[in-house]
């Protein structure tokens, strides 16, 4: 029914201008099970392959789970994801919790077909509740680092904050494995990356939003609050532009180099003048659902070393959380602009019982690239800088983020 349809684009076109989302802060995954001292326990019974082995023959009968060699390889694991947001799907509203992740471009939710522990813990889409839901019949499948989910596609109605997204393709998961999913606080994961990273030939939920002309400019962009409480507000998902309020001094660009990721060129990192890498440039992705800056293990391991970072048995790194103050700083260079990070930004500090951990919020990983050795800048990098993304041109945008600690020093400095 063509009617129908022009129905839907006439209105639509309503100019949305800016849509806020807010982001809640919650514990990661790591963080709790640190706090119920079942951490070691469970890196010692996670390691990648005897994840895989264990699980493979828990596949639902009649799925090959060849298919799963489709799925692309998820560049981290969601244990250290933190910042979550509020959707709907359905008539009437079904409401999930997302990660935000410019790391990916899938949408997905737990099914109400699915038996995993997993799903029992999440909130579960009930198709058969929705009088907008049409089936699609194709399965999926995503590798995430430590566990395959597999699921069915389907096509809802999406609602953002005050924007509804008409027949947006998703995936219910009827197989989530593992404990991740099982302690983690959101539901599911809505991707903001190009559409070349998703599973399925879908349609990724910002590429629908901007089909359907729901914001004046196709640009999102992301404040990630720094507090020291968990429980703090938080941060923001701004749909159709930037908010001046959030971010102070210029924005600077760097084009996308290549468009799956976010990924864009990065000149340098170095420490205090003391080490340099990547000196001929690599290529780093900008990722909101990882939570630390990862970089190549050779590099990383001396870059822990430089900050007096000690290894514990599980690979996480420690610092001594009085030494913050004299540590050094890591200065990132992209398109000729120097970040800087301070200690009191890459190192992340957590509550156990009442005495307070430091960690180093440096990761290593070998990632696979076809070009220039691979970094990425999570939220570590993210919370000190406003990130803005920008499909138009292809191009990502770093400002720096004001957080309300700062303002009054940033008023200061501009009197
Ligand atoms: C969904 O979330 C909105 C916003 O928090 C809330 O007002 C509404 O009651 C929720 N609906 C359901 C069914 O939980
Ligand atoms: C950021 O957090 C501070 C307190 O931690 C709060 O006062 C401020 O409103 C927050 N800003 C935003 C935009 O959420």
């Amino acid at each position: 029914m063509r009617w129908t349809v022009l129905t839907l684009i006439c209105c639509s076109w309503t100019a949305h201008g800016l849509i806020r989302i807010p982001l809640r802060q919650m514990l990661s995954v790591r963080t709790q099970l640190r706090a119920s001292n079942r951490l070691e326990d469970f890196m010692r019974d996670h390691q990648p392959d005897v994840f895989n082995r264990r699980y493979a023959q828990c596949y639902p009968p009649g799925i090959p789970s060849l298919r799963l060699g489709k799925s692309s390889e998820r560049l981290y694991n969601f244990m250290d994801a933190q910042y979550y947001g509020l959707i709907s799907l359905g008539t009437p509203k079904q409401n999930f919790t997302v990660v935000f992740d410019t790391g990916s471009s899938d949408l997905w939710v737990p099914s109400s077909y699915c038996v995993s522990e997993a799903c029992a813990m999440h909130r579960k889409f009930k198709a058969f509740e929705s009088s907008t839901f049409t089936h699609d019949g194709r399965m999926f499948g995503i590798h995430y680092g430590k566990g395959h989910m597999l699921g069915i596609m389907g096509r809802e109605v999406l609602k953002i904050g005050p924007l509804t997204v008409k027949n947006q393709e998703f995936g219910e998961s009827v197989y989530e494995p593992g404990f991740v999913f099982v302690m983690a606080k959101f539901d599911g994961v809505l991707g903001l990356g190009y559409p070349s990273l998703a599973e399925e030939l879908g349609t990724p939920v910002f590429d629908s939003i901007m089909n359907q002309k729901s914001v004046d400019q196709p640009i999102f962009s992301f404040y990630l609050n720094k507090s020291k409480m968990p429980r703090d507000p938080e941060g923001e998902l701004l749909l159709g532009g930037m908010d001046e309020a959030l971010y102070s001094g210029p924005i600077n660009w760097n084009p996308v180099t290549l468009k799956s990721y976010w990924q864009i060129k990065m000149s340098s990192i170095q420490v205090q003048g003391a080490l340099t890498f990547c000196p001929r440039g690599c290529q780093a992705i900008v990722d909101t659902g990882t939570s630390l800056i990862i970089g190549p293990n050779r590099d990383i391991l001396a870059l822990q070393q430089l900050i007096g970072a000690t290894p514990t048995s599980i690979g996480e790194y420690l610092i001594d959380c009085a030494r913050i103050s004299s540590l050094p700083q890591v200065t990132i260079t992209l398109n000729g602009v120097e970040y800087v990070l301070t200690a009191e930004s890459y190192v992340k500090r957590e509550l156990m019982g009442d005495h307070e951990i430091c960690f180093s919020g440096f990761q290593g990983e070998d990632l696979h690239s076809s070009t220039d050795p691979l970094w990425i800048l999570g939220d570590v990098f993210l919370s000190d800088y406003y990130s803005i993304y920008d499909r138009g041109q292809d191009r990502v945008g770093f400002a720096k983020a004001r957080h309300t600690r700062y303002a009054t020093l940033d008023a200061e400095m501009d009197s």
